[in-house]
């Protein structure tokens, strides 16, 4: 503050220069450029331009990067009838949801790993990781796709119907969760062998719906998918969102940040399954269902100490000498226990 005084015959004058406040530094600075959050990118571009900004779908530091691992390793090995399905996606307004290429070759890999033969997918859209599935599980492999809106898996229906996989598909149009609880209740039959099949439940899931209820989805896959089998989540990622602040996230993915920020949370705290998140397309969470020696653990666990001392005194839970693994008795007993938990 400065003070100019003067005097002036009788009269004293005095004036008074406060300075101008300095500017609050604001609490977002350092929002932007913050991360390469793509879908700033695609906000106001005319689907034209969406389509061939591919690298909307990755979060890699620079579109190039994420370009050149889709032309050098991703599309070249992409099937021809893929490769068609994805063309035709990228025409629709909502292009941007169909699954990155990159995370479906990853998918197809883990498929192949665990020789998976019946799988779950949620949220089907077109069909890109569908028709990709499809084409990975062997001939007699079957799908249940489950998805709330026909609509869009009509378009991609004749590319999947010309690579003549129809046959492994069950398309069910509904919300996914009472699909799942019918799944469990179906399960709980064949135990009970009131309904004959398949005893085994899932290989794989592939879930990428919406977030809001991925955490019931994944309270519910865990009893339906084998023991060591997978389950990949989409979007874990959020378009980058979940390491940005609150304040620097646009409004359209607020709230599918929060929910993933509590899903990504819940899932690293479970000490059933074995996580690992990958950077790819959208980030895509890999779980691999209870290990065996965690099935023991939880046993342990629920059951009480004294009756799993029991079980071990008894030989029940000795792994067969010849195969290293649980004998037959131990399966009935964990199948036993799988199933009060359903
Ligand atoms: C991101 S897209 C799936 C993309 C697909 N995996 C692909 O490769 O193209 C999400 C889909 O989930 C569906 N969906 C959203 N909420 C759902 C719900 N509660 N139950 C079933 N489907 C749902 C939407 O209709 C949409 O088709």
């Amino acid at each position: 503050m400065y003070i100019i005084c003067w005097r002036r015959k009788k009269t004293l004058f005095v004036i008074f220069f406060l300075p101008r406040p300095k500017q609050r530094k604001r609490k977002t600075q350092g929002c932007a450029g913050s991360l390469n959050l793509n879908w700033n990118n695609l906000r106001g571009m005319d689907n034209e331009k969406k389509r061939s900004a591919s690298f909307s779908k990755g979060l890699l530091q620079s579109g190039e990067l994420y370009q050149y691992v889709l032309e050098t390793n991703v599309y070249p090995r992409e099937p021809e009838l893929l490769k068609e399905l994805r063309d035709m996606t990228a025409t629709h307004p909502r292009a941007i949801m169909a699954t990155a290429p990159d995370a479906g070759q990853l998918i197809a890999m883990l498929l192949k790993l665990t020789n998976a033969k019946r799988t779950i997918e949620v949220g089907v859209f077109t069909g890109y990781s569908l028709l990709l599935t499809a084409f990975t599980i062997p001939e007699d492999g079957k799908i249940v796709a489950i998805d709330m809106n026909r609509e869009a898996y009509e378009i991609g229906l004749p590319v999947i119907r010309k690579a003549g996989v129809e046959n492994k598909i069950e398309f069910i149009e509904s919300e996914a969760l009472p699909v799942l609880d019918q799944l469990l209740e179906d399960i709980r039959m064949k135990y009970f062998k009131i309904l004959p099949g398949n005893e085994n439940g899932f290989d794989f899931a592939f879930i990428d719906a919406d977030k809001i209820n991925y955490w019931k989805y994944h309270e519910r896959l865990m009893k339906l998918v084998k023991v060591g089998g997978i389950v990949v989540y989409d979007n874990t990622l959020w378009a980058g969102s979940v390491a940005m602040p609150e304040e620097c996230t646009p409004e359209i993915l607020r709230e599918g940040r929060e929910r993933t920020l509590e899903f990504n949370k819940l899932l690293a705290a479970d000490p059933l399954v074995e996580i690992s998140l990958a950077p790819l397309g959208d980030g895509i969470t890999i779980v691999c269902t209870e290990l065996f020696i965690q099935s023991l653990n939880h046993f342990k666990h629920v059951c009480g100490g004294s009756l799993f001392n029991y079980c071990i005194s008894q030989g029940i839970m000795k792994l067969n000498k010849e195969s290293q693994r649980p004998p037959f008795s131990f399966k009935c007993l964990v199948l036993g226990f799988r199933l009060l938990l359903v």
